[in-house]
């Protein structure tokens, strides 16, 4: 059957930088239907080839070279655009007939992209289904909604209450573009594609487990979202959790939509709410030096730049092992990756009087060295009895012809064939913010724990590492 995707919000950063060159990439590897149409809807006046040449610089830009003139040529016969703001409903009537003409009035599926700002989602919606664009009797028909999902619990349940007015939530793909990068998928295949890891991922064998998401990046312009978000709901509720549901979940019976996200739901059901004085003793956070001279900042911010949260699973498998969770702008470099640390043997033979043993850790680099590491203890050659860390190795890039896919491939592949596994559900939705909304209150609340000024290109605040040291832990570090 034909497709058609619709893009609202199509002069924005995100269709020009990750959509198009996502899309582009796929029709270059064949993975499109024949009959793949793309609209491009937004107010700016454009003409369908002032439109397909704006966009063909920067698909070249971000393709490199996969890009060729040719089957650019091919892939923009299909790019159209349709001026509409999601305020008139005329141009929703307008957009209903423009989708007709250009479908030749067959059936079509179609996927609805909102790219637009978040305040106007609701709005959108509302106007999809009074323009009769959810009826699907005729094909298919998609949403999908990018982050944020709402700004706390209350806003993202009346935002997933007025999409569901219009669309079943099986007709709804919330992204978290993390779920699309091979590596967090590839978790789902170390986990439940082996049987050797099983037995031990649990609280008999491991101590406790660390989730990183650092980026070198300071906020740069984005000081309007960024100063009412924070880290806690820009990375947070939505990236860090997922990792954490991937990696603490049980295994699913199918690899199915519905099955993979039961899984998941319930390990954020399982995580214990913190009240009194956890907020103090399990959480940390940070703002880096120049946040507060950054173009937008009001004076005085006290809006976080990193956090450190420490979380338990109330659940068989997790009882007592702390899940950290760290994530930071303005750090020492960019990476994301996941520690298993596994407890120390039970009885040490080899006399580490001068260190602690670091071995007994499995290391997942989700970005941007792409791999899996297993860090164990071996004996020192030509020593009597003295023993190292050393390293299993796996480079998942060298496993991957023609590198890594961006995430928005996968997830608008998936999201044309209907499989929402890697999206996130209503209830996922509204389960992580209930995590993250106690927490952001009480760091707003007058009895707020400190926020730690740090330097730009370190990890953190210090005081981070007191505190893991204080728990007689500290965090792996690879830069
Ligand atoms: C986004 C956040 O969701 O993820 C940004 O809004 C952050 O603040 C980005 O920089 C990180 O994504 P990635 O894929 O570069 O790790």
């Amino acid at each position: 059957m034909a497709q058609t995707i619709v893009i609202f919000g199509a002069s924005g950063d995100l269709t020009s930088r990750k959509l198009i060159p996502a899309l582009y990439s796929l029709f270059k590897k064949d993975k499109l239907t024949e009959t793949l149409r793309i609209v491009g809807v937004s107010r700016s006046p454009f003409e369908h080839e002032e439109y397909r040449d704006s966009l063909r610089e920067t698909t070249e830009k971000f393709t490199g070279s996969l890009f060729d003139s040719e089957s650019w040529n091919a892939f923009a016969e299909n790019l159209y655009y349709e001026p509409g703001d999601i305020n008139e409903a005329k141009d929703f009537t307008e957009l209903a007939t423009f989708l007709k003409k250009i479908e030749n009035g067959d059936k079509a599926g179609r996927l609805y992209y909102l790219s637009t700002m978040p305040q106007l989602y609701e709005k959108a919606i509302e106007q999809l289904g009074n323009a009769g664009l959810a009826d699907d009797s005729d094909g298919f028909r998609r949403v999908i909604i990018e982050k944020p999902f709402g700004t706390d619990l209350a806003t993202a349940e009346a935002l997933n209450a007025s999409i569901h007015r219009v669309f079943r939530e099986d007709q709804i793909y919330r992204i978290d573009h993390y779920l699309g990068k091979e590596t967090v998928q590839n978790i789902f295949a170390l986990r439940f594609a082996n049987s050797i890891f099983e037995p031990i991922w649990n609280r008999n064998y491991v101590d406790h487990v660390q989730i990183t998401v650092a980026e070198e990046v300071v906020i740069g312009r984005r000081a309007g979202y960024y100063d009412k978000a924070g880290i806690l709901r820009d990375m947070f509720q939505n990236h860090l959790l997922q990792l954490m549901m991937i990696t603490a979940m049980e295994p699913p019976a199918r690899y199915d939509a519905s099955l993979v996200r039961d899984e998941k739901v319930k390990v954020l059901h399982s995580v214990r709410k913190m009240s009194g004085g956890d907020f103090a003793s399990n959480t940390v956070r940070g703002q880096y030096k120049g946040y507060l001279q950054e173009e937008g900042v009001p004076p005085g911010s006290q809006t976080e730049t990193y956090a450190a949260l420490k979380l338990y699973c109330d659940n068989w498998r997790w009882k007592g092992v702390p899940f950290y969770l760290r994530s930071g702008k303005g750090m020492s470099c960019r990476t994301t990756q996941i520690v298993i640390q596994f407890r120390q043997a039970p009885h040490i033979l080899f006399g580490h009087k001068t260190r602690t043993p670091v071995g007994n850790r499995l290391v997942i680099q989700v970005q941007p060295a792409e791999g899996i590491q297993l860090h164990f203890e071996a004996k020192v050659p030509e020593s009597e009895m003295k023993t190292r860390t050393s390293t299993l190795d796996f480079d998942f890039n060298q496993a991957a012809s023609g590198g890594m896919p961006d995430a928005y491939q996968r997830l608008l592949l998936d999201a044309l064939l209907g499989d929402a596994s890697l999206f996130a559900r209503s209830d996922e939705v509204e389960l992580a913010w209930g995590i993250v909304d106690p927490i952001d209150a009480a760091w707003r609340s007058p009895a707020a724990p400190p926020l730690f000024p740090y330097e730009v290109g370190l990890w953190g605040p210090p005081e981070s590492n007191d505190w893991m040291a204080a728990q007689r832990r500290e965090w792996f570090d690879v830069c």
